[in-house]
């Protein structure tokens, strides 16, 4: 076999492991870049109980309420606002919010996290609560700075 097949197929080797670790390395989560700073919704925008969808950090799926009443956490003039990671601490499902029982429900294995208890695992597999994502409020338009508590499911870390 000349030597320039065996070179080629080397070549394709590392090239087909270097695509590999980049999809593994997107699915697992790349540390957040530092001092990531997104705008959410302008505080006049924002109805209670009606949800927000943003991602943060970037490509994490995230939900700000106004609960309409004081939480844990909460910023905004009532101390009512927060926002959470919507990726279920379990193995990663997408959850979603049930206004009526103020909880997010993950349809996967059953896990429920109350939202007035500030995104706390109440019931099912997750035994973490849904990470609390920082949130600053500038002339009337809420951002979202950062993880304030827990680890984005398959996020490595956070700034
Ligand atoms: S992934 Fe949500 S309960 Fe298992």
């Amino acid at each position: 076999m000349p030597e320039t097949d065996v070179d080629r197929r080397h070549l394709l080797r590392i090239a087909g492991g270097a695509a590999a670790g980049a999809t593994l390395g997107a699915a697992v989560g790349e540390p957040a870049g530092a001092s990531s700073r997104v705008p959410v919704v302008a505080l006049d925008d924002l109805r209670p109980l009606e949800p927000v969808q943003f991602d943060h950090p970037e490509g994490a799926p995230a939900v700000l309420i106004d609960l309409g009443r004081p939480v844990e956490g909460g910023v905004g003039p009532n101390r009512s606002i927060l926002a959470v990671s919507t990726l279920c601490q379990h193995m990663g499902c997408p959850v979603n919010f049930d206004p009526a029982s103020l909880e997010f429900v993950c349809h996967c294995h059953g896990s429920r996290y109350a939202l007035e208890r500030g995104g706390m695992a109440v019931e099912g597999a997750a035994t973490r609560g849904l990470p609390r994502i920082a949130l600053v409020i500038e002339k009337g338009q809420i951002f979202a700075t950062g993880v304030a508590e827990g680890v984005v499911y398959g996020f490595a870390c956070h700034s």
